[in-house]
């Protein structure tokens, strides 16, 4: 049965849908059995990993609406299999108002959660009813965090909300750890954040992952170009990171 793990921060741009991507591309390149859920409607992670998003492709939102069975949304990209999102996800929030919205990506994913050792889903930059149902259906929240003092103080509030949402909706709920997911090592402010938050994950008790992962163009290049980046760049200093990232929460346990 696959381990699910949710990327989130409701703090744009931090890092989220890149994490998800290499993350599971580093575990595929281990042997892995990986699948991505986009389930967030800009459909980044869908993009960058290079999935159809033409009209007649089945999308998540599918998937929940019950249109499609879910195995039917899952795309072999050649990079990871995915289960893409579209714009109409977003329209969950509205749509749905019954008891029990908050476990319908969980219930979705037990469907093919036997296929896959690892399960990664890319939640949006809200702390909506769509990260909610990716904090439901998961068994490990990673948070990735720039090296900046609002990006902690983001980091600080959804520590607060995962910890007063987790018994209604998931009491097993692990928070697996907080990671900086674009790191400077020459620059003064990386290092003062640094230790801003090593103090901050002591007081709130949630592991700092010791993995950083600088800063490189590379990443955001192979977006553009929907490419495996270990493919891409094995050498890049940004994809090493993500190796070792990767290499660490396995140790941790993952
Ligand atoms: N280590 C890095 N070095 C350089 N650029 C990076 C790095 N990590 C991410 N980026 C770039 O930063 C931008 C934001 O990253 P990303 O989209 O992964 O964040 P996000 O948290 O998913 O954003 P959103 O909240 O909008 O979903 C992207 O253009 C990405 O290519
Ligand atoms: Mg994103």
């Amino acid at each position: 049965m696959a381990k699910i793990i949710t990327l989130a921060n409701q703090k744009g741009g931090v890092g989220k849908t890149t994490s998800t991507n290499a993350l599971a591309v580093c575990l595929k390149h281990k042997g892995y059995k990986v699948l991505c859920v986009d389930f967030d409607p800009q459909s980044n992670l869908s993009f960058s990993m290079n999935a159809d998003l033409s009209d007649k492709a089945p999308k998540i939102y599918d998937a929940i609406k019950r249109a499609v069975k879910v195995r039917h949304t899952i795309q072999r990209t050649g990079i990871v299999d995915i289960i893409p999102a579209d714009l109409p996800l977003s329209g969950l929030e509205l749509e749905f108002t019954s008891r029990g919205r908050e476990f319908i990506l969980r219930d979705c994913l037990a469907q093919v959660a036997g296929q896959y050792d690892y399960i990664l889903i890319d939640s949006p930059p809200a702390l909506g009813i769509l990260t909610i149902n990716a904090f439901a259906a998961a068994d490990i929240v990673l948070i990735p965090c720039l090296p900046d003092a609002f990006s902690l103080q983001g980091t600080r509030r959804l520590h607060e909300t995962i910890t007063r949402v987790k018994p209604a909706i998931n009491p097993g709920l692990l928070i697996g750890g907080i990671f900086i997911a674009r790191f400077y090592p020459r620059e003064d402010l990386s290092n003062v954040a640094w230790a801003t938050a090593e103090e901050m994950a002591r007081g709130l008790n949630v592991p700092l992952l010791r993995t950083r992962i600088r800063h490189s163009s590379v990443l955001s290049r192979a977006q553009i170009l929907q490419k495996d980046i270990i493919q891409y760049a094995p050498k890049n200093p940004a994809v090493k990171d993500y190796i070792t990232l990767a290499d660490e929460l396995l140790k941790g346990g993952l």
